[in-house]
């Protein structure tokens, strides 16, 4: 049996990205397009732009496609794009939204595509942390919870694309 045990509940993630959202407004001006990866970053980033924009941030919001988990717990170690880098990102400073940096290998990715779709600058912001999970340097900007070596799910974050629905993050046995 799956159970899952409650790590954040939607009152602490709330203030978390309340938080977050000041943090990003002192470090970020004028303009600027989010970039959001699909699909676990959907519901964090839907949060982070409406408390961006009571911090007088309103940014264009573009989605980016990366997969490296496949069904399973473990990254693949490969990760894929889906799609296509989005075209307005080019002459622009750019905000990636993640759900959750692991290995570091999605991030870096999506930072490095961005950079050479012609992003003039590319900041990184992940809701949740794993540090002791990274199999390549990679350190966000911007960092929700910083959590240990366990497999979460809600609020976006999905096991084989169940549990997205969830309105809290848990850990999933
Ligand atoms: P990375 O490329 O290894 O850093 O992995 C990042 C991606 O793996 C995240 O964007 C998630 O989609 C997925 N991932 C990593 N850890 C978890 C987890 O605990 N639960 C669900 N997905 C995860
Ligand atoms: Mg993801």
């Amino acid at each position: 049996m799956t159970s899952v045990t409650k790590l954040y509940d939607e009152d602490e993630i709330a203030r978390r990205v309340e938080e977050l959202a000041g943090e990003i407004a002192g470090a970020v001006s004028g303009d600027f397009a989010i970039v959001a990866l699909l699909k676990g970053g959907f519901v964090f980033v839907a949060d982070l732009i409406r408390v961006l924009g009571r911090h007088g941030l309103a940014p264009t919001v573009e989605f980016m496609r990366v997969s490296s988990y496949g069904a399973a717990k473990e990254s693949s170690g490969k990760v894929r794009l889906i799609g296509a880098v989005p075209e307005e990102v080019a002459g622009r400073a750019v905000l990636v939204v993640d759900d959750i940096v692991d290995t570091g290998r999605s991030l870096a990715y999506a930072r490095d595509r961005l950079l050479e779709a012609g992003a003039s600058k590319v900041w990184t912001c992940t809701l949740l942390d794993k540090p002791s999970r990274r199999e390549v340097e990679f350190t966000a900007d911007f960092v929700g919870f910083v959590i240990e070596d366990v497999f979460v799910v809600g609020y976006g974050i999905d096991f084989a694309e169940q549990y997205r629905h969830l309105p809290y993050i848990g850990i999933i046995e």
